[in-house]
C-alpha cells in the first residue's frame, strides 16, 4: 500500500504521509498541509479525526472489538479485577504480584479524603446532581492534595493515580451519602476497591453492610467494561486540558463534566428513565418506536454509537451479566423484558438496521446497577469511577509524549466580514 497520498489543488501535487497504526488502521498525516497548501480540514464531530497516536486502546467499530493494551475485553471481564485493569491501562502491562500488591496498597493507604473536604458536602443544596458534586469536589480535592497537581514532574504518577482512583471513589459515595441524609461512611482497610465502595455507599452508623461476592463481581465487571474507549468525548476532554498543562485533578474534573451528557455517560440513567416511562404509561413498543423514527427529537437511549457501527462488544458481556445478576439475586425486573423487547423490535426495524444502530454499554448497564441497588441519580457517577483508569492512562500517555503540543483547532469563519462600530443611539430597535 502506498506510504503517501496525493492531493492536488489549486494547480499544486503534494503528498501527505500515511500513518499506520499496529492494527492497520491508516491515516493521513496533514500537519503540513495548511503551510503547503493554505488549506485546513473540516470534520466537524471529529468522525474522521485522529488527534493522537495513542497506544492504550483499540476498537474496531466494524467487528465490534475492543481491547485495552492488546487485551480482549471479554478476557479482561471474565478474569480481572478492575484495580488490576486499572494497572493495565495505566502502566501498560498487567502487574507483577508485587506490582499488583503496590498498588493495591496504595489505593488503599490514599482512600482517605482531607476532612476540611467533608464540610464542602454542605455547601450543595438537597437534590443537587451527583456529578456535579462530583466534579466540584475533585476541583477541591486537587487544593488539599499537591501529589494530583502536575505528578509527571516527580515521577510519582503510580501514587498520584491511585490517590485518585481512591479518592473519588470515596468522594462518590460520600455524595449520594449526603444527597440522602445520611452520615458519611470512612473507607475501610480490609475491603478491596469495589466492596469498599459498596460498603460506603450502604453502610449505617447501626449496621455494617456485607455485600455479596454475586454484587461485587457484577460490580466489578461494569467497572471494568467503562475503564476506556480511546478518544471518547470525555477523554478527550481530559487530553485537551492537559495539553494546556493543567493539573491532573483539573483535566479529571473537566472529564466528569464532558461524561455527564446524556449522549455520553448520561445515557445509561436516561435509559432507566425511558424504560420507566414505558412501563408506567403503558405506551407500546410499537408506539415509542414510532416515536422515535418520526419525532427526531425522541431517541432510544442505549442504542447508537459514533464508533460501533455492529455490535458494541461491552453490551454484550453486560446482557449476559446483568441475566446473571438478576437470577443469582432472585430479582425479576420487568424493565428488562422490556429492554429485550425493544431490543428485538429495534434489531429487525429498517430505520435502526441501515443506520447501524445497535445496543451500546448503556442499554443494559442501568438494570445490573438497580438490581445491586444503585440509585438512578448515580449510575453515570459508577461511569465515572470505571473511566477513572482510562482519564489517568491518556493524561499521562499526553503529558509523557515528547511532540504534545497545546490543542488547539483551527476553524472555518462563517461570521460578518469587517464592519463598522454604530453608536448606540443610532441601533434600530427592530433588526428583520
Ligand atoms: N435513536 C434514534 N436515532 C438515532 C440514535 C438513537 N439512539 N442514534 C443515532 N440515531 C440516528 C440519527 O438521528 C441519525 O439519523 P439521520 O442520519 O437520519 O439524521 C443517524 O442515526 C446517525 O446518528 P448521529 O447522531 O449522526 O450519530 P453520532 O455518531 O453522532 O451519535 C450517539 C452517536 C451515541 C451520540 C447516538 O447514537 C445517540 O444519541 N445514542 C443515544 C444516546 C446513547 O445511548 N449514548 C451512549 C453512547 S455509548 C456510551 C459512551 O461511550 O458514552
Amino acid at each position: 500500500m502506498a506510504d503517501t497520498a496525493t492531493l492536488h489543488y489549486d494547480g499544486k501535487t503534494i503528498e501527505l504521509p500515511i500513518v499506520t497504526g499496529t492494527e492497520g488502521e491508516r491515516g493521513v498525516d496533514i500537519r503540513e498541509l495548511r503551510a503547503k497548501t493554505g488549506l485546513i480540514t473540516l470534520d466537524s464531530g471529529y468522525g474522521n479525526t485522529g488527534s493522537t497516536e495513542s497506544s492504550i486502546a483499540f476498537i474496531d467499530g466494524e467487528k465490534g472489538i475492543l481491547r485495552y493494551r492488546g487485551y480482549p475485553i471479554e478476557q479482561l471481564a471474565a478474569k480481572s479485577r478492575f484495580t488490576e485493569t486499572a494497572y493495565l491501562l495505566i502502566f501498560g502491562e498487567l502487574p507483577t504480584p508485587a506490582q499488583y500488591t503496590a498498588f493495591r496498597a496504595l489505593l488503599t493507604e490514599h482512600q482517605f479524603m482531607h476532612e476540611a473536604l467533608h464540610f464542602h458536602f454542605d455547601g450543595f443544596p438537597e437534590n443537587a446532581p451527583p456529578m456535579a458534586i462530583l466534579s466540584a469536589m475533585v476541583s477541591a480535592a486537587g487544593c488539599f492534595d499537591p501529589a494530583l497537581a502536575h505528578p509527571e514532574v516527580d515521577g510519582h504518577f503510580m501514587e498520584a493515580s491511585a490517590r485518585m482512583m481512591s479518592k473519588v471513589r470515596t468522594i462518590a459515595a460520600a455524595s449520594y451519602c449526603k444527597s440522602i441524609g445520611r452520615p458519611i461512611n470512612y473507607p475501610r482497610f480490609d475491603l478491596p476497591y469495589t466492596a469498599n465502595f459498596l460498603h460506603m455507599m450502604f453502610s449505617l452508623p447501626h449496621k455494617q453492610y456485607e455485600p455479596s461476592p454475586v454484587v461485587v463481581d457484577a460490580l466489578d465487571k461494569l467497572l471494568i467494561l467503562h475503564a476506556d474507549h480511546e478518544q471518547n468525548c470525555s477523554t478527550s476532554t481530559v487530553r485537551m486540558v492537559c495539553s494546556s498543562r493543567a493539573s491532573l485533578s483539573a483535566a479529571v474534573s473537566s472529564g466528569i463534566n464532558a461524561l455527564w451528557g446524556p449522549l455520553h455517560g448520561g445515557a445509561n440513567s436516561a435509559v432507566i428513565e425511558m424504560l420507566t416511562h414505558l412501563h408506567q404509561s403503558g405506551e407500546s413498543i410499537p408506539s415509542f418506536i414510532n416515536r422515535v423514527k418520526t419525532d427526531r427529537t425522541t431517541r432510544l437511549m442505549g442504542f447508537g454509537h459514533r464508533v460501533y457501527r455492529n455490535f458494541d462488544p461491552r453490551a454484550k458481556i453486560i446482557k449476559e451479566a446483568c441475566d446473571n445478576v438478576l437470577k443469582a439475586l432472585g430479582i425479576h425486573d420487568p424493565l428488562l423484558d422490556l429492554a429485550m423487547q425493544l431490543e428485538e423490535v429495534a434489531l429487525h426495524d429498517e430505520f435502526f438496521v441501515s443506520r447501524k444502530l445497535y445496543p451500546n454499554v448503556d442499554f443494559y448497564s442501568g438494570i445490573i446497577m438497580r438490581a445491586i441497588g444503585i440509585p438512578t441519580d448515580m449510575f453515570t457517577v459508577m461511569f465515572a469511577l470505571g473511566r477513572m483508569p482510562g482519564w489517568l492512562a491518556h493524561w499521562r500517555e499526553y503529558r509523557t509524549s515528547t511532540d504534545a503540543r497545546i490543542d488547539r483547532p483551527r476553524q472555518i469563519y462563517q461570521g460578518y466580514t469587517q464592519r463598522d462600530y454604530v453608536a448606540i443611539e443610532k441601533r434600530k430597535e427592530s433588526r428583520d
